[in-house]
């Protein structure tokens, strides 16, 4: 059955104005579709009783503090923009691991939140959390940010606010229809995913500011690059370049590409991926092939290449590079129905190979660039 957004919308604004009743509401804006989409409810429940906050992590992309307030404009709905970078990068400092990121980047964000809903004196925090978000959090894949009340924190007792997420038993296709419903533009609506913690999550281990730079050029390279009926997330991630050749790995990819020149060389970078129902967390593998092998085939075949080497737990193919400098970039592109599972994009070679020509020369910290060949599962979307 389809869903009815007149339905959705006519039984979600009374339940929200019930449960604000005479307080007031802070939405936390991130310029992706989700908490855009529950801005633009919210705001019809609400009006003037919600006040819309868009921080600025240092990990939003290109250009997003303008586009932000420029899109909640058109809808009626002012947005505050508070640079709070130097207070990540801070927090962030010397970290590596995906999971403990994700946790102080929650930590940080709702501590900064709590301090924003006292100042302002509003009760409830506006969410755009949706069904996938707190499924695969407590399924144990990885913490994705926005989850709170699902996985047993107490906002309120942590830090000050009650949590509202009118969109929590949605999905993705069913918030853009929303959207589109409630008038936002399709370039608001339509967009593709972005996640919570923005960059930082596509800046594989520690945060830099150096390498964050370089990414946030690269996801522009690559948001220019594909078309958005090409693909429902297409960016770029980047990582540190050290790692070694690996015998057993080059052996695996040899044998199944038929190439005998074929190199696999193991990042000591980790990227997350799932096993059965669990989260894995393994090392980034890049290949370098003598041959352009087509890319529906390396999709295939990576899954050999993880299964006969366990540590490995995402597969890049090398597009091009200089072979030197501290990190390395890759290209990811996916179509997905529900962000649950996905594919790659079969874009062709000249392609890759001009967005790895401008990343290389626009970023001279990048040694080589890659494209991810790995599906979900056994990899996730994003990096960590
Ligand atoms: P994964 O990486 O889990 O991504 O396969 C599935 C979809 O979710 C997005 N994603 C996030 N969205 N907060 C968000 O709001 C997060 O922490 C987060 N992590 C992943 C991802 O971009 C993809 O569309």
């Amino acid at each position: 059955m389809s869903f009815d957004c007149a339905k959705f919308v006519e039984r979600a604004i009374p339940k929200i104005q019930a449960q604000v009743g005479n307080s007031n509401a802070l939405i936390a804006l991130s310029g992706g579709v989700d908490s855009s989409v529950a801005a633009a409810l919210v705001n019809r429940a609400l009006g003037k009783k919600l006040k819309a906050v868009f921080l600025d992590t240092g990990f939003m992309r290109e250009g997003e503090p303008e586009s932000v307030r420029k899109n909640m404009f058109a809808i009626g709905l002012e947005v505050e923009v508070r640079d709070v970078k130097e207070e990540f990068f801070g927090v962030l400092k010397g970290v590596s691991d995906a999971e403990e990121k994700r946790k102080i980047f929650r930590e940080t964000f709702y501590n900064i939140f709590g301090r924003e809903s006292k100042t302002s004196g509003c009760e409830y925090l506006v969410q755009g959390t949706i069904a996938p978000d707190w499924i695969e959090t407590q399924g144990g894949i990885k913490s994705q940010h926005n989850v709170l009340e699902q996985i047993g924190i107490d906002s309120k007792t942590k830090f000050g606010f009650k949590v509202l997420e009118p969109l929590a038993y949605l999905y993705k296709d069913q918030v853009r229809e929303l959207g589109k419903y409630l008038g936002l533009s399709e370039e608001v609506f339509m967009r593709q995913p972005f996640p919570g913690p923005g960059l930082m999550v596509r800046c594989v281990g520690e945060v830099k500011k150096d390498k964050v730079a370089s990414l946030s050029k690269s996801v522009a390279i690559v948001e220019k690059g594909i078309a958005r009926s090409e693909a429902q997330q297409y960016f770029a991630a980047v990582f540190d370049s050290k790692g070694r050749s690996d015998i057993d790995a080059t052996k695996t990819a040899q044998e199944l590409l038929n190439d005998p020149k074929a190199e696999a060389f193991v990042f000591e970078a980790k990227g997350t991926g799932v096993k059965g129902d669990l989260r894995k967390y393994g090392n980034i593998c890049g290949l370098s092939l003598s041959k352009k092998v087509p890319l529906p085939e390396l999709e295939k075949k990576q899954l050999d290449i993880i299964i006969r080497n366990p540590e490995i737990a995402r597969v890049l193919v090398k597009i091009e590079g200089r072979g030197k400098g501290p990190y390395c970039a890759t290209i990811r592109a996916i179509r997905t129905r529900d962000f649950m599972t996905c594919g790659i994009v079969n874009l062709e070679w000249a392609r890759l190979e001009s967005m790895a020509a401008e990343i290389l020369a626009k970023c001279p910290n990048i040694a080589d660039v890659y494209y991810d060949v790995t599906p979900k599962p056994p990899a996730t979307v994003e990096f960590e």
